[in-house]
């Protein structure tokens, strides 16, 4: 066992690096999906092959770049080839999900209240969905729906939502999502590796040889890139989704999230249209609209007025904090795998604990997240209790 001191700098280092790649990536396929929408053809006519150019000025320079219709007569000596970024994210994605997630599923994947599983079941489970997933993915996309992009847009819709419905039944709220973005995530790293860059290959190859180039490996690529342009946001929202306990933590958390992910690859096909000179302008006011008519949907009811309750006394639920709380939020955690208290927050005297009452309603009553994989077996009467103590504050 690695000293967890030690492990919050390990996920520090990838989560960094995650990070750091994920935006290469991104930035360079959102670079070229506007590049590919925006070269025109010059008015004093181009090279010959050459479909379109395009001038831009950046930091201080002047660049000129030119698409051609099919292959260029001559290959350059120095092809561009963009994949790393994809593979690095994939991989120190990959990392973090196995050295901080699956490792250790009693306190990230397993929600006793949803269902009491082995960790090494929660572990299969993880690991089924993001290989499974792929097979399944992949499969459809070889399949004769390869030519008929709406319906399988609308499949790969439905399995999606599947997914993330199967596993709010068995894994922890925050364990459901994050495998749905992994799972998407690795859909999109795997097209790159599998798909995209060999039909790349396959047509270098077959201009070496002089044949014509290998039309089925072209179309098979672009309808993988056309599905990575729409996963994106979606993929970007779940990585963040940690931070917002009211999706989630809500009990249809995967609807939420099919919402939000459709509003995110609703904004990606708006940019797309507008980059092609066709934005629709009722897309984004639907958008927005949904979006807020998300939130006033899920928000939560508000708590029964205040007074008509017993008073709840300080004692009482420092006893509750003591007994489900302390063993992680003190200044000296003795949880194993927690070195510090999460987040900064400390729960040892009365003035921590009321300072964090929003939070801790938040966290205890709304979403219901803690204590961790409710490890102390906390019960809803206690929940209760904290609630209306959170209230009266
Ligand atoms: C087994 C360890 C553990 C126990 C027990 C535990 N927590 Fe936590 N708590 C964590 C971890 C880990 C995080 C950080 C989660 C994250 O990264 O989002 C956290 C985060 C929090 C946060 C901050 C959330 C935020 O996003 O700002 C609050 C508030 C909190 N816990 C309250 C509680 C309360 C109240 C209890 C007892 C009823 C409790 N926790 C029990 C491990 C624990």
């Amino acid at each position: 066992m690695i000293d967890p001191y030690f492990l919050d700098w390990v996920g520090l280092l990838f989560r960094w690096f995650h990070f750091m790649m994920g935006v290469a990536w991104i930035g360079a396929s959102f670079y070229f999906v506007w590049l590919n929408n925006t070269v025109r053809p010059l008015e004093s006519g181009g090279k010959p092959g050459v479909a379109g150019e395009l001038w831009a000025v950046h930091g201080g320079a002047f660049y000129q770049v030119a698409k051609y219709a099919g292959a260029p007569e001559k290959l350059p000596k120095t092809l561009h080839w963009f994949k790393w970024e994809a593979y690095l994210t994939w991989l120190s994605g990959f990392s973090l999900l196995a050295l901080f997630w699956w490792a250790n599923p009693r306190t990230t994947m397993i929600d006793p209240q949803v269902m009491a599983l082995e960790p090494w079941q929660a572990a299969t489970i993880g690991a089924t969905t993001l290989f499974g997933g792929w097979l399944v993915y992949d499969g459809l996309c070889r399949s004769p729906l390869k030519n008929h992009g709406t319906a399988l847009a609308g499949i790969l819709f439905a399995f999606i939502v599947a997914t993330a419905y199967g596993l709010s039944e068995v894994l922890s709220a925050r364990a459901a999502y994050l495998h749905v973005g992994a799972m998407l995530g690795t859909w999109m790293a795997a097209n790159v590796w599998r798909v995209i860059i060999p039909g790349q290959a396959a047509m270098v190859d077959a201009m070496i040889k002089g044949e014509p180039p290998p039309i089925e490996r072209g179309q098979a690529g672009a309808l993988r890139s056309l599905h990575n342009n729409y996963l994106t946001l979606p993929v970007l929202f779940v990585m963040i989704s940690g931070h917002f306990p009211a999706t989630w933590g809500h009990p249809r958390g995967w609807a939420i999230l099919a919402v939000l992910g459709l509003i995110g690859a609703g904004y990606r096909h708006h940019v797309n249209l507008e980059e092609r000179g066709q934005a629709k302008h009722w897309i984004l006011p639907a958008l927005g609209a949904a979006f807020v008519g998300l939130a006033l949907l899920v928000r939560p009811t508000p708590a029964a007025p205040k007074g008509d309750q017993p008073h709840i006394s300080m004692a009482r639920v420092q006893q509750i904090v003591a007994k489900h709380c302390l063993a992680c939020h003190s200044s000296e955690p003795i949880q194993p795998g927690i070195a510090v208290a999460p987040k900064g927050v400390k729960l040892e005297t009365p003035e921590e604990i009321r300072r964090e009452a929003a939070k801790i309603r938040q966290q205890v009553v709304v979403a219901k997240i803690m204590p961790l994989g409710n490890l102390t077996g906390m019960t809803d009467e206690e929940r209760e209790l904290i609630g209306q103590w959170a209230d009266q504050q």
